[in-house]
């Protein structure tokens, strides 16, 4: 049915772990291509853009197994340089295979990425990047060719400190041959797993966390076993739920120093925070603060992926809130099915959005379009009285595990259809 069906308008109690990072998983995924050997990677969450991923290593001849939260790839073969079909054009992330198939073929066709055309959600500061290691672009017909007799280290400065760009960069340069120099790069905390992770097989990597990252290319990289960190945003999401619902929840592994930003804005709302060893302890009710003005920044900033999560919280926060999406645009398609369900907000443009919180909002029918706008979806559902029913929850599952076994740790009353 695709479908997940929430009885709302309850206070959320109890306590739940938080499984590992899905922008953290996809890269390094990436990058065992690097790696002529077997490389095992702990705390996979079992979601489909996982899935996804592991059917590409496949494709291309990677031998893998995921038991339980366990995922072994085994790159000593690579057979086939040519990506495409639903595994890559249903999945943003796909892109970073470019700069591992460069680093470890040297060649790859691929079909454009994320089901966009160059335009909608671009690829050009990739391939910007890439064509200053010396790779060769060729076009034809939704699909294109990289090329690279020699990937070569250079310096590079980003226009903008784009993810997956520093991403493909990492991966290219790792295999080059001499210093790669890349100014402006993207400090996300999935950023230093990926190069913990390349440092760990024998990769050479300075200023790690920082914004200039300094890559020693050509040095033989060997199989590690390699542990995923928590997820921030999946973390973040259940925070907010709190924050809308009400109640008192524990969680577990939650990633604390990676929400610094989170955590403030959920403070200004009025959660109280309790930070321990093992997690992050949310108590929310009473009197709840609107956010006059809150922007989605790069890290460490208000990260975007959480942009939707606080809508919801919001939507039922009493004043005037207003949000400001810098990162990118149309992330504010959750707003028509946030308003079946009661709220009152209003667009400005495509980047800000005003929120009037309401009393409360209403269970009602509505749709997903895209992940976080889904999990957003969840959120108002747990606060809203009545049944709220949300369809295509396939969506949801590209990056949360099992997010009705979640909730019901929670003590929501909430199941798939
Ligand atoms: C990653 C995350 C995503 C998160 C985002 C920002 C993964 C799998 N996804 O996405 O969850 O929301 O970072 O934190 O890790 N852009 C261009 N040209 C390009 C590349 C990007 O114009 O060649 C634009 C994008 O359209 C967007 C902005 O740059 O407006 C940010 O994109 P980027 O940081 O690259 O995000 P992703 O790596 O796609």
């Amino acid at each position: 049915m695709d479908t997940i069906h929430i009885r709302g308008g309850s206070a959320l109690f109890g306590e739940t772990r938080i499984q590992g990072s899905k922008n953290a998983v996809l890269p390094v995924m990436a990058a065992a291509l690097l790696i002529r050997d077997v490389s095992t990677l702990e705390n996979c969450p079992q979601i489909s853009d996982v899935r996804h991923m592991l059917a590409l290593l496949e494709s291309i001849g990677c031998r893998v197994r995921h038991k339980g939260h366990t995922l072994t790839i085994d790159a000593r073969n690579i057979s086939e340089d040519t990506m495409s079909g639903e595994n890559v054009t249903g999945m943003r992330s796909s892109i970073t295979l470019l700069g591992a198939m460069l680093g470890r073929v040297g060649e790859v066709t691929m079909a454009y990425p994320g089901g966009c055309v160059i335009g909608e959600r671009p690829i050009d500061m990739h391939l910007d990047a890439l064509r200053r290691m010396g790779v060769a672009v060729y076009e034809k017909e939704g699909c294109f060719t990289a090329r690279a007799r020699c990937l070569e280290g250079t310096v590079i400065s980003l226009p903008f400190s784009s993810v997956g760009v520093t991403e493909n960069v990492l991966l290219a340069a790792v295999m080059a041959r001499g210093v790669t120099v890349l100014q402006n790069a993207a400090r996300e905390p999935e950023i230093v797993t990926l190069c913990e992770f390349l440092r760990e097989a024998g990769a050479v990597i300075e200023g790690i966390g920082g914004p200039v990252l300094i890559i020693q290319g050509g040095h033989e990289l060997h199989g590690i076993c390699f542990r995923i960190p928590a997820d921030r945003i999946v973390a973040g999401t259940y925070l907010m739920s709190v924050l809308g619902a009400g109640g008192n929840i524990f969680l577990e592994d939650a990633p604390v120093s990676q929400m610094r930003a989170v955590l403030r804005t959920a403070q200004e709302i009025g959660a109280q925070i309790h930070i321990s060893r093992e997690g992050l302890n949310v108590i929310a009710g009473g009197y709840r603060a609107p956010v006059p003005c809150l922007k989605t920044e790069v890290y460490p900033g208000f990260p975007t992926d959480m942009q939707s999560p606080l809508m919801a919280v919001l939507a039922c926060v009493p004043g005037t809130s207003m949000i400001e999406e810098t990162i990118f645009e149309n992330r504010f398609r959750i707003v028509d099915q946030l308003r079946r369900m009661g709220a009152c907000i209003e667009l400005r443009g495509t980047k800000q959005a005003v929120i009037t919180g309401v009393d409360s909002l209403l269970g009602a029918q509505v749709t997903a379009q895209e992940l976080r706008g889904g999990a957003a979806l969840v959120i108002a559902g747990c606060m809203a009285p009545g049944e709220t029913v949300i369809t295509n929850r396939h969506f949801i599952e590209r990056g949360y595990e099992d997010i009705c076994r979640d909730y019901q740790n929670l003590g929501a009353n909430i199941r798939i259809g």
